[in-house]
């Protein structure tokens, strides 16, 4: 890739939180960062979330396109500065980025399912998403990548308003910044990939941030049943907090459950959100749900895994349905301020969520507390 700096007079220093390489731990660096050109915004970060995806990044299981790369996808700050000719944003503005592009425009976007906007295609590049030698973050000369064009773990950041949403300004950030990520994520993958309705029987396999949302979306939805599957104890008792009805450790326990309160047929509907998502946790949902139901694989695990262990004959003569599912299968532009409403009216549970807060200077912390599995989600404040 033929890299171009980004050096210009027109950039300032920003503190960010970086991984140099995969394997590799985030470190804070000092960081010049662009100022904003047309279409984009210059963003002071009020909260950063902690994603079991940047993990993925520093475990080398989702590949970067470029190192080093200064993590971060879901997070909440306020518009500092505005790129010229960039219309309709305020200084002040309040806003709640988006992991997935959205520009309004492509196919995708004009067919109402902005999260496989093309856009996307370039996510992981850590450029802009038009232009894969455009960086807007540097370390003396070598270009920085932006995870997902954003960047959250970093005190200030350059991004494009198509990964910006505006939202009221009287919501508190630190707990809006779950949903551009994890509780889109999870709402969604229930909601709308699962869709979860009146009486269903439904599986939540690891209830972590995701997980826990998946369960809030399932509740909402109107499900009869939701076991939540976590081999952690503590995310098994936040999950009944949140609307689970029952909480096992295994998926083989669910499974029983789901077939006794169902009259032997399984799961209407299994949502696999496990952090290191393998082919055999697919494999064992589809094996928990009952004919014609369906099994949402939301969980990311190393991109080398191909194979799921499945029967196909009992796959196709029971007309199982697996479906993949990015950002809950949610138009981010639309779903995130549906999102912010149902939270400020209390039908969604942000704060219940947040285990625990961390400077940046804490973050290799907080990716261990999610080892250690501690933690329902961590979030980086900044100030
Ligand atoms: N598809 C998308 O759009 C999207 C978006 C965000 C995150 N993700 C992915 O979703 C997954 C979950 O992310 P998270 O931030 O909630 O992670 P997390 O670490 O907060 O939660 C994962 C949970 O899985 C549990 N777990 C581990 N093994 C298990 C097993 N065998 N059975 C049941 N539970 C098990 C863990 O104890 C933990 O509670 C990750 O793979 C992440 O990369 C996908
Ligand atoms: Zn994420
Ligand atoms: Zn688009």
């Amino acid at each position: 890739m033929n890299k171009t700096s980004t050096k210009g007079s027109h950039t300032m220093k920003t503190k960010g939180a970086i991984l140099r390489g995969a394997p590799g731990k985030f470190e804070t660096a000092e960081i010049e960062l662009e100022k904003p050109r047309t279409g984009e915004l210059l963003i002071r970060m009020a909260a950063a979330g902690l994603c079991h995806s940047d993990d993925h990044m520093a475990t080398g299981d989702i590949p970067a396109g470029s190192y080093p790369l200064c993590g971060g996808h879901e997070g909440a700050g306020i518009v500092e500065e505005i790129g010229p000719s960039t219309l309709g944003w305020e200084v002040g503005d309040h806003v709640v980025f988006s992991f997935v592009p959205a520009c309004g425009h492509c196919h995708w976007c004009a067919i109402g399912k902005q999260n496989l906007c093309d856009l996307g295609a370039n996510m992981l590049a850590g450029t802009r998403f038009e232009d894969t030698t455009s960086y807007r973050m540097s370390i003396g000369d070598e270009p920085v990548g932006q995870m997902c064009g954003l960047s959250t773990f970093s005190e200030y950041t350059t991004v494009s308003v198509n990964s910006a949403v505006r939202v009221d300004k009287s919501l508190p950030l630190d707990k809006l910044s779950l949903l551009g990520c994890g509780v889109g994520t999870g709402w969604g993958s229930a909601v709308n990939a699962g869709q979860v309705g009146p009486s269903d029987t439904v599986i939540v396999m690891g209830v972590g941030g995701i997980g826990t949302s998946a369960v809030q979306g399932a509740a909402h939805a109107g499900a009869r049943d939701v076991i939540a599957v976590d081999p952690v104890a503590f995310k098994r008792e936040t999950a009944l907090k949140l609307g689970a009805t029952h909480a096992v450790a295994s998926i083989d326990e669910a499974n029983e459950l789901a077939r006794t309160l169902t009259n032997g047929a399984g799961a209407d509907v299994a949502i696999v959100t496990v952090g290191v998502t393998t082919g055999q946790h697919i494999g064992q949902a589809i094996g928990a749900i009952r004919k014609a139901g369906i099994v949402v694989a939301t969980g990311a695990g190393p991109a080398t895994v191909s194979d799921v262990p499945i029967n196909l004959l009992e796959f196709t003569m029971s007309e199982k349905k697996l479906v993949g599912a990015l950002y809950g299968q949610s138009s981010p532009m639309a779903m995130i301020p549906r999102l912010a409403d149902l939270y400020s009216t209390g039908h969604l549970k942000l704060d219940e969520m947040i285990t625990q807060t961390y400077t940046l200077d804490q973050i290799a912390q907080g990716f261990e507390d999610m080892h250690a599995g501690s933690i329902i989600r961590g979030v980086v404040l900044f100030d």
